[in-house]
């Protein structure tokens, strides 16, 4: 169904409650996401982006209630994974000629995925415009690797609204639309789970880009995302927040991560818990038992976190396949100035700390010396060494 946004401007998108997880089941959706799209109708009229496959007959069948496809001059591709460019094989077999603008890197993906060299791209890059008539024009600003080298936004003019693509959005589906509208609690912690989850390897590139942008001295009413909440109101405090998190965020919280065969890595593991808070009293202190958790949602907090202890068992020479996988999940998010301390129970030969330490170095993250391993079942004596590990974990 389609709302409007802006004067001539609708949106045209998909709300999908549904949805339960995303890239795979690589990102865990909770509150349901969606698919914006939006249709500019001024002197040219402009598509930009369009929808999941699965959504795409319903997509059209939508967009032909609204205008006749012919007389859609462009479309915008920002970005050419599928969630954004599903729908356009269909779109194409109904108007084949139609020009579409993205960026060269957009061409490179969207024939990968589609296979039809053949439709009419036009590259453009940072700084290029189109005219929409009624004095208005789309400007396009490049955002590679944000989150991929084919990424794009584009700028109009006139109704200063900048479709930032998945830059600002949030796997997040809200009827209302508007950031105003939204649950605030909700909304904020499914903007952050958004950065802590795909954006953060790109953290150095967010803050470069922000400063350009702002650098431009565009006037911006309204920040438009693929996904989650159109910034109306205060569209800017968005982008104070990715500043914000993109210089190696971290508040006053210590999360212990672990998983256990037979409890006695666990014993550690609150015992860790414990002691800092002890020590600590004004640190949020946050357990997680891996294999019983949410990975992703995990991950905002390690995000959120000034430190964190990660624990296992020693099975087979090595870890649990639980602590391993998401371990390799963490290395590949580069969170950057976080301490680390390890814990773990063995029965026989204990290679679990010396692997966990390994994959943190990895990771990026600061291990301390201090560690916990534990020879079968924890004693009074093997708990006691939780202070100096608390205590190293602490430091500033
Ligand atoms: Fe990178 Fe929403 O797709």
């Amino acid at each position: 169904m389609l709302r409007n946004i802006k004067n001539n401007v609708d949106w045209v998108g998909k709300i999908d409650w549904e949805l339960k997880e995303f890239h795979g089941a690589d990102y865990s959706i909770n509150r349901g996401s969606s698919q914006n799209a939006y249709l500019i109708r001024e002197e040219k009229n402009v598509l930009i982006d369009t929808v999941w496959a699965p959504h795409a007959a319903e997509f059209i069948a939508a967009l032909k209630q609204t205008i006749d496809l012919k007389e859609i001059d462009y479309i915008v591709v920002n970005h050419g994974e599928v969630d954004h460019s599903g729908a356009l094989p269909l779109l194409m077999e109904e108007i084949p000629e139609t020009p579409i603008y993205c960026s060269s890197n957009a061409v490179k993906s969207l024939v990968g995925q589609f296979h039809h060299p053949e439709w009419n791209y036009r590259k453009v890059k940072t700084g290029d415009t189109l005219d929409l008539g009624n004095g208005k024009q789309l400007v396009f600003v490049e955002m590679k690797m944000l989150h991929w080298p084919d990424s794009m936004a584009t700028y109009m003019t006139g109704d200063n609204i900048l479709f930032s693509n998945d830059a600002f959005g949030q796997h997040y589906a809200v009827e209302e639309l508007f950031n105003d509208k939204a649950d605030q609690c909700e909304l904020w912690e499914q903007a952050i789970k958004y950065y802590a989850n795909i954006l953060t390897p790109f953290s150095t590139l967010v803050a470069k880009k922000i400063d350009e942008v702002v650098g431009l001295n565009l006037p911006i009413d309204i920040i438009a995302p693929s996904h989650g909440v159109i910034w109306r109101d205060n569209p800017l405090q968005i982008v104070g927040k990715y500043a914000e998190w993109a210089a190696d965020y971290k508040q006053d919280q210590v999360v212990v991560v672990y998983d256990s065969m037979w409890d006695s890595t666990r014993d550690l593991a609150h015992e860790i818990a414990e002691r800092v808070s002890f020590i600590s009293p004004d640190t949020r202190v946050k357990v997680y038992n891996i294999s019983k958790s949410d990975k992703n949602d995990v991950m905002t907090e390690v995000f959120r976190s000034r430190a964190i202890a990660v624990g296992s068992p020693t099975v087979g020479g090595s870890i649990l396949s639980s602590v391993a996988g998401w371990l390799y999940f963490l290395k590949e998010l580069k969170y950057k100035g976080k301490r680390a301390a390890v814990f773990g129970s063995y029965g026989w030969s204990g290679e679990a700390n010396k692997e966990l330490r390994s994959l943190l170095m990895e990771a990026g993250f600061q291990v301390v010396e201090p560690e916990m391993r534990v020879n079968w079942k924890p004693g009074p004596d093997d708990l006691a060494h939780a202070e100096e590990v608390a205590r190293a974990l602490l430091e500033e």
